[in-house]
């Protein structure tokens, strides 16, 4: 089932749909790999920027590649997708497959980039579906295109946000499936120069491993969470337990800090719509049923944490939120547990001022009664317990004497286990991480 592909790649003409996380970052590794690139993105103001060489989303090495690729002639944005496929080999399809509301991924965009670039491929064209898609769809997109002479090949990406462009250059794996192998084997030429071991197979196994992969890392993270809150109830710490378990080659440090719960663009909904398939084949995943219950629980968990520190029902406390964004290092709120917790924590009644170093702007998905200041020190003016919910290294650099003074009462919620414990309590504070006795 499986090949080894090594060796160089040939400069190919290149599509790419969709100038979003996954597709700029496409786009734009596959400049810098040589290969010619236009990405068509329905979005005019995102093109215009893009363009201009000015990055639409906050990803380290992005602005550098978008530059390299716009000066050397090998990268040009457009909008629409049509407009991108007009004489190109490969086109990649990098739109949106969202929760659908009964828990299963929403094709319905990527059909639509399908039938909209049909008519404008040349012969042989290879389609190649890079967003994350539900078991079947490479022969779903191929019924849609109506086209015997275009192979749709399944190629997941495993990019992580905030290390994007590093994750593309250097990726652990590039996975390619398709019932069409020498259309599959073409699509891995094209990263033929990045060296990464090749899985050459079937499409809906290609689809399979994208999901499988996700699934394992939630199932990871959950674990985590669940040992942190066992640790508590033992009266072990975590930080020592998981020590122990990561040195271990066979679990590793990977994904293995406790947290908020995990959240973001990708696992609620692809975990979600893993269940969903599952269930459709007749298969329960009574595990994954759970991964996600354990997640649901450790976002009230740490809204019950705020709650206690503060020492008062949430309708009378005023919270302090540092972070928003679902990770450090980018700006992405989708499906992000501080965002959820701080709904919570509106729902009950707190007063909440939020500090992120990502929020420039108006920040429509946060619930107006929030304040949203522009410094960590602003947004604990007056508080009685401030959480820390993202881990931006900024945090762990503040004056902690400072942010006391403005407080007032000195209490902590870290729940990214992110700052020193011994140095926020020497400054004063009350201070509850995750996973303590
Ligand atoms: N974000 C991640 O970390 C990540 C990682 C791996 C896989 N994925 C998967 O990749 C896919 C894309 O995710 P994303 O985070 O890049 O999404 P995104 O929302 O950041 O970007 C999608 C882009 O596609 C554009 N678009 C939608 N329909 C279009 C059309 N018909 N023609 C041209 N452009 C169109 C949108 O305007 C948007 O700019 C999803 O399936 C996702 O699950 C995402």
């Amino acid at each position: 089932m499986t090949d080894a592909v090594t060796g160089g790649s040939e400069a190919a003409k290149v599509a790419v749909i969709g100038a979003g996380y996954v597709g700029l970052t496409t786009a734009v590794v596959l400049a810098h790999l040589g290969h010619d690139v236009c990405c068509g993105e329905i979005d005019a103001a995102k093109v215009e920027q893009l363009n201009r060489g000015r990055p639409t989303i906050f990803e380290g090495g992005l602005e550098p590649l978008l530059a390299e690729g716009l000066a050397s002639g090998r990268l040009r944005f457009v909008t629409g997708a049509a407009a991108a496929v007009a004489d190109a080999r490969f086109v990649f399809l990098c739109v949106p497959t969202p929760q659908y509301h009964d828990g299963s991924a929403d094709v319905r965009e990527l059909g639509a980039a399908a039938r909209e670039i049909a008519p404008h491929l040349v012969n042989g064209a290879i389609v190649v579906n890079k967003s994350t898609v539900p078991v079947g769809s490479a022969t779903l997109i191929e019924r849609l295109l109506r086209r015997r002479d275009v192979p749709v090949v399944s190629n997941p990406e495993f990019l992580r946000e905030g290390t994007a462009i590093e994750d593309c250059l250097h990726p652990d794996r590039v996975v390619v499936g398709s019932d069409d192998r020498e259309a599959a084997a073409q699509v891995a030429g094209l990263f033929r120069n990045l060296g990464a071991p090749t899985i050459v197979t079937d499409a809906a196994t290609a689809e399979t491993i994208k999901y499988a992969a996700n699934a394992f890392l939630a199932t990871k993270l959950s674990f985590v969470n669940a040992v942190a809150t066992l640790c508590e109830h033992l009266g072990a710490s975590v930080g020592d337990v998981l020590l122990g378990l990561g040195y271990d080659h066979r679990i590793g440090f990977e994904y293995l800090k406790p947290g908020p719960g995990w959240g973001g663009s990708c696992l609620p909904k692809d975990t979600r719509a893993l269940l969903y398939m599952a269930e459709r084949s007749g298969y329960e995943f009574p595990l994954l049923r759970e991964v996600i219950e354990t997640n649901e629980a450790q976002l009230q968990s740490v809204v019950d944490k705020i709650r206690l520190v503060a020492g008062r029902p949430l309708a009378d406390a005023n919270v302090a939120v540092w972070g928003l964004s679902f990770k450090a290092g980018t700006d992405d709120r989708r499906r992000s547990p501080a965002v959820e917790i701080v709904q919570r924590l509106v729902a009950s009644g707190a007063q909440v001022r939020v500090y992120d170093p990502s929020v420039t702007g108006p920040a429509p998905d946060i619930p107006e009664e929030v304040e949203l200041l522009g410094d960590a020190y602003l947004a604990c003016k007056g508080a009685d317990v401030v959480a820390v919910l993202t881990d931006w290294e900024v945090f762990t650099r503040l004056d902690l004497a400072r942010v006391r003074q403005l407080m007032t009462s000195a209490r902590m919620v870290d729940a990214r286990n992110h700052l020193d414990p011994a140095a926020v309590r020497a400054a004063g504070f009350d201070y509850l991480g995750l996973g303590n006795p």
